[in-house]
């Protein structure tokens, strides 16, 4: 499915309040199982991948002396990424095609938001292209069990949100030229870490 026709979640819609209400709150499980667990360096290129209102970019760049960079489908959520990220790399684009170059990048992250790529296999193939060998990819997202995931995904099938459990989301990168580093579980999230070969 084209980038174009990715309107479901209609973020753009409440961009504005998306910080302070139900989303951004539930956000702070899967934002600090990243804070916990990400692993920079000075210097180090990070490219938060739907990166939404830019909590994440804003909070890693207060922390570590990174060169962040952040995308995502949709313009109202970066107007207040570029707000609260002031002289960031923050950029209107896909998952699927980014404009940076072969193993450019030290970290790539995606929080809350693998489950709304459209194209996941297209996405898998663009962080392999774009990550170094060695580069860590962290991949957080809910945290279903197994019954109530198929529900939820049968539930959203004509949309584009589809849910995986850490282990399909570790075989699925496996395929794309990665290893596991590791999962961590913390109440409804989980995030995966790779390392890309
Ligand atoms: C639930 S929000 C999470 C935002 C941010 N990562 C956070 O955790 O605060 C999901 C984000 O993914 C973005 N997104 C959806 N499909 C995308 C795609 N194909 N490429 C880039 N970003 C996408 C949405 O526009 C939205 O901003």
């Amino acid at each position: 499915m084209k980038h174009s026709e990715k309107r479901d979640f209609k973020f753009d819609k409440r961009a504005d309040k998306y910080d302070d209400h139900f989303e951004g709150k539930l956000s702070k499980v899967f934002y600090k199982l990243i804070y916990d667990n990400i692993e920079l360096f000075d210097s180090a290129q990070v490219l938060d991948v739907g990166c939404g209102t830019g909590t994440i970019l804003k909070t890693l760049s207060e922390r570590y002396k990174i060169v962040a960079h952040g995308i995502d489908v949709e313009n109202e959520m970066l107007k207040v990424a570029k707000a609260k990220c002031p002289g960031m790399d923050i950029q209107l684009c896909s998952c699927e095609a980014t404009p940076f170059a072969d193993k450019s990048l030290d970290a790539v992250i995606a929080c809350m938001a693998y489950h709304h790529f459209p194209d996941k296999g297209a996405f898998e193939k663009e962080v392999a292209r774009i990550l170094k060998s060695g580069a860590k990819l962290y991949i957080a997202d809910p945290n279903f069990p197994l019954v109530l995931r198929k529900i939820i995904n049968f539930l959203v099938r004509n949309l584009n949100g589809e849910f995986f459990s850490s282990k399909e989301i570790a075989m699925r990168f496996e395929k794309s030229g990665f290893k596991l580093v590791t999962i961590k579980k913390r109440a409804y999230g989980q995030l995966v870490v790779l390392e890309k070969l």
